[in-house]
Parts: C-alpha cells; sequence; structure tokens
C-alpha cells in the first residue's frame, strides 16, 4: 500500500470510527471528534497533530493521574527483567500463600527458553494512537450493540472465560490479547495472545507444563492440563506490575487487583486510547456475566470490587479510559 492510500484508509478508518462513537455514546465530544475529522486532513495537519485518538496519556500535568501511573514500569516479564526485589517477591508469593520451595530463577529460565523473550510493546506514546478495547464480561454487554466499535479497535483485550461466539453483535468477533490464569484458562484462536496473569510460581510452572509435559491439572483446584493457543504469542504479565497496580492505584485496598481492574491496567499501559466494556451492574443492578447466570460478587473474595469501581470512574471522569456502560 502506497503512502498516500495508506492516508486515506487511515482517514476512512478514523471516520468509521468517529460515526460509532457517535452512535454509541453521542454527546459533545463526539461531535468534537467529528468536527476535528472533518478538518481538511491536509499533510500538514496529520504531522503537527501529536495524537489523532482521545490519548490516555499526555504531557499535560494532571496530579491524580501521575501520581498513580508509573510509565517505567514492567508490563511483561521476559528473561532481562525477571529479578525480584525481596518485597515484591514476598508479596507475590503471599497471594495465594504458596509456601512450597521453588526456585523462580530456574523456573524463569524454561520458562523463556520456550516462550518469546522480548520487549513486547513499546511505552504508549502521544505521538501514536493504538486503541484498546477492554471488554470485561458483565451482563451489561446484553443488548449494547457495542460488537462493531469493540472490535474498530486495534487491540481487543477480552478475560478468562468471556466468549464472543454467539455474542458478535454486543461484545464483538476479534480478540487480540486474552487475560487468563490456570484455573481460568480457556482455548483460544491463534490470533490470540495469551496473557498469564500469574498469582504464584506454580501458575509459572502450569504455562510451561500445559504446552510440554501436560502433567500439572491441580492448583488449589482442578486446571486445565493443557490449553490450545500459540505458543509464540503468550505472553507473562509480571509479579512487580501486580504489585504497582496494586498500590499505587488500588492504595492496598482488598488483597490484589481483579483481572478485569489489571486488564484495564495492561490497557493504559500499552495503549495510546483506552475504551471500556463489560464492567459494572446492569442498568437494574444486576451483577451477573453477559454468557451465563452466575451472580459475580464483585466486593466477594480477594478484591475490594466498589473501590475498583470508584478509580474507574475517576479514570472515565477524567478522561483517561472511555468507558462504555452498556445497558
Ligand atoms: O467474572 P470474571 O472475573 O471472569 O470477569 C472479568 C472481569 O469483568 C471482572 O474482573 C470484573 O472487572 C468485570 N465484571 C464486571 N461485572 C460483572 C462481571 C464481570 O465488572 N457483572
Amino acid at each position: 500500500m502506497n503512502t498516500s492510500s495508506k492516508v486515506t484508509t487511515n482517514i476512512t478508518m478514523h471516520y468509521n470510527r468517529t460515526v460509532q462513537y457517535f452512535i454509541a455514546s453521542g454527546g459533545i465530544t463526539t461531535i468534537l471528534c467529528i468536527f476535528i475529522v472533518y478538518q481538511p486532513l491536509t499533510e500538514s495537519f496529520l504531522e503537527d497533530s501529536s495524537c489523532m485518538c482521545n490519548c490516555a496519556i499526555d504531557s499535560e500535568g494532571d496530579k491524580w493521574f501521575y501520581q498513580r501511573y508509573r510509565p517505567t514500569t514492567h508490563v511483561l516479564l521476559n528473561s532481562k527483567n525477571s529479578a525480584l526485589d525481596f518485597n515484591t517477591y514476598s508479596w507475590w508469593r503471599a497471594l495465594q500463600g504458596e509456601s512450597t520451595v521453588t526456585n523462580y530463577t530456574k523456573v524463569v529460565e524454561v520458562l523463556f527458553s520456550l516462550f518469546p523473550d522480548k520487549n513486547h510493546f513499546s511505552n504508549a506514546s502521544p505521538s501514536r494512537c493504538r486503541t484498546c478495547a477492554v471488554v470485561g464480561n458483565s451482563g451489561n454487554l446484553i443488548r449494547s450493540h457495542y460488537g462493531a466499535l469493540v472490535d474498530s479497535n486495534d487491540f481487543i483485550i477480552r478475560m478468562n472465560e468471556g466468549p464472543t461466539k454467539g455474542f458478535e453483535r454486543d461484545v464483538g468477533s476479534k480478540t487480540t490479547h486474552r487475560i487468563i490464569y490456570p484455573e481460568s484458562a480457556v482455548d483460544m484462536d491463534d490470533a490470540t495472545h495469551l496473557v498469564l496473569l500469574p498469582f504464584k510460581i506454580l501458575d509459572l510452572q502450569w504455562i510451561i507444563s500445559a504446552f510440554t509435559t501436560k502433567h500439572i491439572d491441580m492448583t488449589y483446584m482442578y486446571v486445565r492440563p493443557t490449553v490450545k493457543a500459540d505458543m509464540n504469542k503468550v505472553m507473562i504479565i509480571h509479579p512487580a506490575f501486580m504489585k504497582y497496580v496494586y498500590e499505587s492505584w488500588l492504595d492496598k485496598r482488598g488483597f490484589y487487583s481483579s483481572t478485569g481492574f489489571i486488564s484495564i491496567m495492561f490497557a493504559l499501559h500499552i495503549c495510546d486510547e483506552v475504551n471500556v466494556f463489560g464492567f459494572g451492574p446492569t442498568r437494574d443492578g444486576a451483577w451477573h456475566h453477559y454468557f451465563d447466570d452466575l451472580v459475580v460478587d464483585s466486593n466477594g473474595g480477594p478484591h475490594d470490587g466498589e473501590f475498583e469501581r470508584k478509580l474507574i470512574a475517576e479514570l472515565h471522569q477524567k478522561q483517561r479510559i472511555m468507558m462504555y456502560k452498556g445497558f
């Protein structure tokens, strides 16, 4: 594709996305977006613009945000950044009360002899526009018609079981990243990055086993001994990132972050624009998944759901993320 057709394609994509925003959310922001996109799109307009999207991270000083956001934190684990300081290691090992003596360094060595050992993403920057959709599992997605809007993002991050088949109109059909842990693992297609959220060394051993010997089928409960996914797309969330989210964002509320909240933080660190779907209750206050009737107690277990919800609302209000509340 030559440069001018790339620019035309980009302009078309932006126009399409803007129209979708308008349909989904309405409001003054959307009208402003349409105004911007309709401006004469000369080369100089494209070059001068420092960011073509609703950038989550910018250079403007917002004390509340920058007191919490630490751009240099390692997001994903690799062999070069894998050493953990004593505090991080102790905090991480205590999350699920892991008491077995396991050599973390040796496990990491095996891990990155099997899975991609690289710096997967450059940090978000104002001069780029990478858009992320983070799709939680809330029942408020039902009848939302968000599917096309979700699929228009560059990265589509889902979590745990959250299916697309049969729910495409409301949740979209594409998945670029799926964040799971052994107890929530599902098979995924070849286009999807399996992103492991490890709560213990055994979780690292499980992912190794799942792609090799398949002998680990028990953690604190039965887990799948194997999972279908492209081995070359596996990524591992850094334990230090989990600790950072817990301390810097959650102010040590609950015991550790929910998968949903850490997924939003993951997106804030790898994308420029973060669009959030499928979080929170339905309009009539029900807490269930869009794909089953299981009632999810957002304050139960190790998470402070209420505090996380307030933070997400604040991020939306400060325009660091765009929250789509569904129905
Ligand atoms: O239930 P599960 O943990 O698979 O859901 C993934 C995430 O989706 C949760 O961590 C939560 O942040 C979000 N969720 C929600 N409201 C629901 C169900 C899930 O906000 N009713």
